[in-house]
């Protein structure tokens, strides 16, 4: 059984979600574990037809005079049980810190919502060899303050910046030796087996490499999650 989680970002209007949502009913996900992240106006729609269905954002405030925002407790009250924290398309264009990223957390945890943290190095950090230095920071930001149950309770995404909607993938044992240290470093801080997804350029031709990696635990699907019949051959691939 394998994670999928659909990242539709800010994509598609009214009716053609409503499509897409009746094609989505008729695919078989194979006993893999799909969980939906559509835009929050779009949340009722998919909570409606049982599908598991996670935010793409929330407050990084409770509650109050935050016009625009949706607070963790909204979300848990409409049966959201996941959240996308620190995608890097937040952290470039809303410049979302590690300490914002972390109250983000805490509050998605208080409300029993799992948070899916995104962590990924961009071209320039890569070419420079510092991706584990930068996962580093982004992880002990974000894991401030949390507790063993906190973590045992969270899902780790790792999406390389330069990966993203850009069709270019790391190589199998570049994916390893990241998610291998992730793991390794949660394991000894925390004494938990975090689960990781692969995020960044996952498509139906690519996904055999992919699916190869030891220790993935599923994957986060940006611009192949709209098209249903790409995932249908991506799913029976794995
Ligand atoms: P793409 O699959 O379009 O590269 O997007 C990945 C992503 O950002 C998922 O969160």
């Amino acid at each position: 059984m394998k994670y999928i989680v659909l990242n539709h970002k800010m994509n598609m209007d009214y009716k053609t979600m409503k499509i897409y949502l009746e094609q989505l009913k008729k695919l078989d996900t194979k006993g893999n574990k799909l969980i939906v992240c559509p835009s929050d106006i779009y949340l009722t729609n998919f909570l409606e037809a049982q599908f598991i269905v996670g935010s793409q954002n929330a407050s990084s405030n409770k509650d109050g005079a935050y016009t625009g925002e949706v607070s963790a407790a909204q979300l848990r009250s409409l049966g959201v049980k996941y959240t996308l924290v620190g995608h890097s398309e937040r952290r470039k264009y809303f410049k979302e810190s590690n300490q914002e990223i972390n109250k983000k957390i805490r509050l998605l945890l208080l409300n029993k919502i799992k948070p899916i943290l995104c962590v990924g190095e961009s071209l320039n950090e890569k070419n420079s060899d510092s991706t584990k230095e930068v996962i580093f920071k982004q992880l002990k930001g974000a894991f401030d303050k949390l507790s063993k149950k906190n973590v045992d309770n969270l899902i780790i995404a790792y999406e390389p910046v330069w990966a993203i909607g850009s069709g270019n993938i790391p190589t199998k044992e570049e994916i390893e030796t990241v998610i291998s240290y992730i793991k390794d470093l949660i394991f000894q801080n925390f004494n938990v087996n975090i689960k990781i997804l692969y995020g960044g350029s996952v498509n139906e031709k690519n996904i055999d490499i992919i699916n190869q990696v030891q220790g993935l635990d599923g994957y986060l699907l940006g611009t192949v999650s709209l098209d249903i019949e790409k995932m249908r051959v991506l799913i029976d691939k794995l």
